[in-house]
């Protein structure tokens, strides 16, 4: 039915208006660059309601995202964007690779946020990118760096209260933007478990994909307690 395009979580159609398409979250979960495949029971279900939940919610304080409507229990309409062909992440705790890459151990809080840039690039491993590295490929004019920036921090400052008031401390998470049909820039892809470190603000246990990606087990409960607290 006019699959545009079919990703590792989730597959793209075409609906009947050219400038929206149609979003479907599946279970289909990888890792290390899609060398780690396992499916998560009820992955789908839980990602496109905390998206439609977190965009909404962004969109109440003004960030403009491509979020329309939540269609049925795994999909979304969206606006249709042009993406930029960066991931940009936001790190509030060190974890994962900044842990690798500093030798600072993980969950050392940091003062300021740290922002990163990747090259969304499988066939290179979506390296980190610093803004010279951008700029020498064409990927985002120094303009439009400093407004990815600046949107990513926006955004933070709106998610950080909204998982602390529900118990969980937001680590660090990945943002994709585009631009749509009249050339706004607007948050697209999805905020879930898939792409936050989310930590039981108590227990630090953690609530997110690092459960899968580390073998940690309770992959499908930490997925429930999270659509629980950020949802219901
Ligand atoms: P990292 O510590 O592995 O660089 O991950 C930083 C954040 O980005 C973490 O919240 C998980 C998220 N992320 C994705 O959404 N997609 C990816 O492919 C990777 C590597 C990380």
């Amino acid at each position: 039915m006019n699959l545009l395009y079919e990703g590792k979580a989730k597959r793209v159609y075409a609906t009947d208006n050219s400038d929206r398409v149609r979003v479907e979250f599946k279970d289909s979960a990888t890792a290390f660059n899609g060398q780690k495949k396992a499916e998560i029971t009820g992955k789908g279900v839980v990602n496109t309601a905390v998206t439609a939940r977190l965009f909404g919610w962004l969109q109440e304080h003004g960030i403009p995202t491509h979020f329309i409507e939540q269609l049925d229990d795994r999909n979304l309409l969206v606006d249709r964007l042009s993406m930029v062909g960066l991931e940009v992440v936001v790190r509030n705790w060190v974890a994962g690779s900044l842990h690798t890459r500093t030798g600072l151990p993980e969950g050392t809080p940091m003062d300021d946020p740290v922002l990163e840039f990747y090259y969304k690039n499988d066939a290179l491993g979506d390296p980190l990118l610093n803004e010279d590295h951008i700029r020498l490929l064409g990927l985002a004019s120094p303009d439009l760096i400093a407004r990815l920036r600046q949107e990513a921090l926006r955004i933070n400052q709106v998610l950080k209260p909204f998982f602390l008031q529900r118990g969980i401390v937001l680590v660090d998470f990945k943002l994709e933007f585009g631009r749509d049909a009249e050339g706004n820039l607007k948050l697209g892809d999805e905020i879930s478990p898939d792409t936050c470190r989310l930590w039981d603000r108590e227990s630090g246990e953690r609530l997110d994909k690092d459960r899968f990606r580390r073998d940690l087990g309770g992959v499908e409960d930490a997925y429930q307690e999270i659509l629980k607290r950020v949802v219901n």
